[in-house]
C-alpha cells in the first residue's frame, strides 16, 4: 500500500484526460480503474459513488505529476462560483500539498511565494463562505507525513483562528491571512531535519530528539532568510511547541503568543488523529482528552472549547464541549 497515495475523487476533473493511472481499493487490494490518457466521465463518478468510494489511488511515483496538474488548474476551480465546495476543497488540498512539497524540497523565496499564492484564493473564498471550512475538514487525510500534516494543521488552525477571532475587530483580514501562511508553514524547519529522523518508526533516541527540537529555530531562520518572516510567522514557527507550563521547546518559555497556542492545539490534534505505520489513529474524542491536559490556562480552555464546537456535531465531542464550558 505504501507505493500508492490516496487522493479524493472530487479532485478529478470531469471529461478531461487523466494524467496518471488511477486505482481503486477493492477488498484491501488496489485494482486499476482508469489508465493514463483515459477520459473521466460522469459514469465513472456515479460508479464510484454507487460503491461508496471517496478516494482513488495514484502511484507514489506519479504523485508529483498528478499534483502538478491539479495545481495548475486550482485557481480556476477555486474561483469558479458554479463549482461545489467539496470539489474546491479537494482541489485546494492537493494543490497546497504540492506547493508545500516544493517549498520543503527547496525552501527559497520563490517557492514560499508560490505557496502563499496557492493559499490566497481559498482563504478569500472561506472568508466569503464559511461553509467551505466544513468541506475542508471532511477532506483531511489521516495518513501522516510532513506535507499532509502541514496542510491539516494549516486548515485546523486557520479555522480555529477564524472562529475564535470572528467578532474581534482588532484582527483584520490581512492579519488573518498572515496567520494562515504561518500555520501552513509552521513546520517548514523540518526540511533541515534528516529523513531518517523524520520517518523513524517508534521513539527517537536522545540525540535524534535533540536534532528534532531544532526545527522551530530552523523554520524561523528559513522564513527570515527568504524575506517571509512576518510577526505572526515568527511566533508560530518558533513557539508552536512551547507550553504554558514551561515544559515545551526550544526555550521552555511560558509567555506564548496566542497565534502559537492556536497552532499547538491544531498540531497535537493532527498528530494524534493521524495514522502512522506504528500506530492507529486516535478518535477525535480521545485526542481532545489528551489536549485538555495541555490546556492549563483560561485562554487555552477557551480556545479548546471553540475547537471542540468547530469539530462538529459528534455526540461525544458536544458532551465534552459542555463539560469544558
Ligand atoms: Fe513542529
Ligand atoms: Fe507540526
Amino acid at each position: 500500500m505504501n507505493v500508492f497515495r490516496p487522493v479524493p475523487i472530487d479532485v478529478i476533473v470531469l471529461y478531461e484526460k487523466v494524467v496518471v493511472d488511477l486505482f481503486i481499493k477493492h477488498q484491501d487490494m488496489l485494482v486499476p480503474f482508469l489508465e493514463k490518457g483515459g477520459v473521466f466521465t460522469r459514469d465513472h463518478l456515479l460508479e464510484l459513488h454507487r460503491f461508496g468510494i471517496s478516494r482513488i489511488y495514484v502511484r507514489r511515483t506519479d504523485a508529483g505529476t498528478f499534483e502538478e496538474y491539479i495545481h495548475e488548474n486550482s485557481d480556476k476551480i477555486i474561483n469558479d462560483s458554479t463549482i461545489p465546495g467539496k470539489v474546491k476543497a479537494a482541489t485546494f488540498y492537493v494543490s497546497s500539498m504540492h506547493a508545500l512539497r516544493k517549498a520543503f524540497e527547496d525552501p527559497n523565496s520563490n517557492q514560499i511565494e508560490v505557496l502563499k499564492n496557492t493559499l490566497k484564493p481559498m482563504f478569500k473564498n472561506i472568508m466569503k463562505n464559511r461553509i467551505l471550512l466544513n468541506d475542508l475538514f471532511s477532506i483531511t487525510e489521516h495518513d501522516f507525513n510532513t506535507y499532509t500534516h502541514s496542510v491539516n494543521v494549516g486548515i485546523f488552525a486557520t479555522a480555529l483562528a477564524i472562529h475564535f477571532y470572528t467578532n474581534d475587530r482588532a484582527l483584520g483580514m490581512e492579519e488573518l491571512e498572515r496567520l494562515t501562511y504561518g500555520y501552513f508553514l509552521h513546520d517548514i524547519g523540518k526540511c533541515k531535519i534528516p529523513k531518517s529522523i523524520l520517518s523513524k518508526r517508534g521513539n527517537l533516541d536522545d540525540h535524534e530528539w535533540a536534532i528534532m527540537k531544532k526545527h522551530p529555530e530552523f523554520g524561523y531562520t528559513i522564513l527570515m532568510e527568504t524575506g517571509h518572516l512576518t510577526d505572526e510567522a515568527a511566533y508560530i514557527s518558533m513557539q508552536h511547541h512551547e507550553r504554558p507550563n514551561g515544559s515545551g521547546y526550544p526555550f521552555g518559555m511560558t509567555d506564548i503568543h496566542p497565534c502559537a497556542r492556536i497552532c499547538a492545539i491544531a498540531d497535537i490534534f493532527d498528530a494524534l488523529t493521524s495514522e502512522r505505520p506504528y500506530k492507529k489513529p486516535m478518535k477525535p474524542f480521545d485526542a481532545i482528552e489528551i489536549i485538555k491536559t495541555e490546556a492549563i490556562t483560561e485562554f487555552d480552555n477557551n480556545l479548546l472549547s471553540t475547537f471542540i464546537r468547530m469539530l462538529g456535531p459528534h455526540e461525544e465531542v458536544i458532551r465534552l464541549s459542555q463539560a469544558t464550558g
